[in-house]
């Protein structure tokens, strides 16, 4: 194998062959033979030129092969997952993990950090006293048989090729292309080793694809590269264009997942999570409703006992920030806008965030939202609430609010949040 050659195909629009692209991600993982600025070459070329739906496939089969696949056939449950591409306070994994373990199944979620406005979940869950997101193979395997969910970090032996090539993506700017980020993200779901997937495909300001046609695009290429695998997947794409619930932070977004989980929360969290909680449900033939169990309090049972399993202790509470500042109406009317992509940056720079893999986030920082697109307001009363421990923090969260907020005489077209559903 020639990787030149291999180069060469992709800059000048071919297609690889499925040797070729084994070969590639093997050497490339395993590292030392293709150094990082072939790599580069590669990843530029595809961001130009796309991949062929037979070329895509068989680079997402040679990315999970870079490394293990679990293998839940003991669980003795069946498995089904939810992947989102992630939003501002999308906190829908923390109810919806016990959700779906409290109607029998087994909810194996390998999750990821936040990098730049929108909020990881192991971040969120880092919030809670002593939990930790590292379960060796052993002890995900009994959580998931006897609780039936677990909400965790890949370990290193999953997926090598993605470790690698997103960091190699992340300072070459290649991050953007369908096929790379299809990929990346179907080869880690697939080699977690579940049955089912529901993904959860967001569009809007707030979104990682911030047009509908995008989204769709990635929805459908995503869809299908689980079905060819063998994994039952179905996409919904949902609406990122205010926050999702009413805060962005990480303690924050427990404390509103558990008002949830006791019946309570924001109608916008509740209607996004039993969506994805009934798409979950019929992928794998179980005739319950979702909103019944909710309602039941089990759910509320199943995450004490996931959060006890990995160490965390909900009774010693979350905990505070130092400081609060409000963001106030500078008119009386309705709330025409409150950007989510802004009110993401807001919340990163109180702390909430990282902007390099390395950093360290806060548990407290954050920006609760007291109002909504298509309400009411009166001048002078609190819009936003911003949380923070450095008090120097809060003019810059401020600066990326400007322009985020409208007030205007009538009352707004409030967008659905469930705009579509993909399944083959
Ligand atoms: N998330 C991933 O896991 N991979 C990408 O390429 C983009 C987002």
């Amino acid at each position: 194998m020639d990787v030149i050659e291999i180069i060469q195909t992709k800059r000048d629009g071919g297609a690889l062959t499925g040797e070729q692209i084994e070969w590639f991600i093997k050497n490339f993982s395993e590292g030392g033979y293709i150094p990082d600025e072939q790599a580069a070459a590669l990843a530029m070329s595809i961001f130009f030129n796309g991949m062929e739906p037979e070329e895509l496939t068989n680079w997402t089969k040679a990315m999970v092969d870079s490394g293990v696949t679990l293998d839940l056939s003991d669980v003795g449950k069946k498995t089904v997952d939810k992947h989102s591409t992630g939003g501002v306070g999308d906190k829908v994994s923390l109810v919806l993990v016990p959700l779906i373990a409290s109607c029998g199944l087994a909810v194996p979620q390998l999750s990821g950090r936040g990098l730049g406005h929108g909020g990881g979940t192991l971040d969120k869950m880092e919030a809670i006293s002593g939990w930790t997101a590292s379960l060796s193979e052993e002890k995900m395997l009994t959580q998931l048989r006897e609780i039936g969910g677990i909400i965790a970090a890949a370990n290193e032996n999953i997926n090598p090729a993605d470790r690698r090539l997103y960091a190699l993506r992340d300072v070459t700017h290649t991050v953007d292309s369908i096929p790379l980020i299809a990929s990346s993200i179907m080869s880690k779901k697939i080699a977690e080793g579940t049955e089912a997937l529901v993904l959860d495909v967001k569009t809007g300001s707030g979104a990682f694809m911030v047009s509908f046609e995008q989204a769709r695009l990635l929805a459908e290429t995503m869809v299908e590269l689980g079905e060819n695998s063998g994994m039952r997947t179905v996409a919904l794409i949902t609406s990122m264009e205010t926050v999702l619930g009413n805060s962005a932070g990480n303690a924050l977004e427990v404390s509103e997942s558990i008002e949830v989980l006791e019946g309570g929360g924001p109608e916008d969290l509740i209607e996004v999570t039993l969506a994805l909680a009934q798409e979950m449900l019929e992928l794998c033939e179980v005739d319950l409703d979702p909103r019944e169990m909710l309602a039941s309090g089990k759910p509320r049972e199943v995450f004490e006992r996931m959060v006890s399993a990995q160490g965390g202790d909900l009774s010693k509470g979350l905990p505070v920030a130092k400081y609060k500042k409000t963001v106030d109406a500078l008119d009386t009317g309705y709330l025409s806008k409150l950007d989510c992509r802004s009110v993401g940056f807001a919340a990163w720079r109180l702390g909430a965030g990282r902007a390099k893999k390395e950093d360290s986030v806060s548990p407290t920082a954050g920006v609760v939202c007291m109002y909504k697109p298509g309400d009411y307001v009166n001048k002078g009363e609190p819009i936003l609430e911003l949380h923070g421990d450095e008090e120097d923090c809060f003019d810059s969260a401020i600066e990326a609010l400007e322009g985020a907020i409208e007030i205007s005489g009538s009352a707004p077209d409030v967008l659905p949040l469930l705009i579509d559903k993909i399944s083959i």
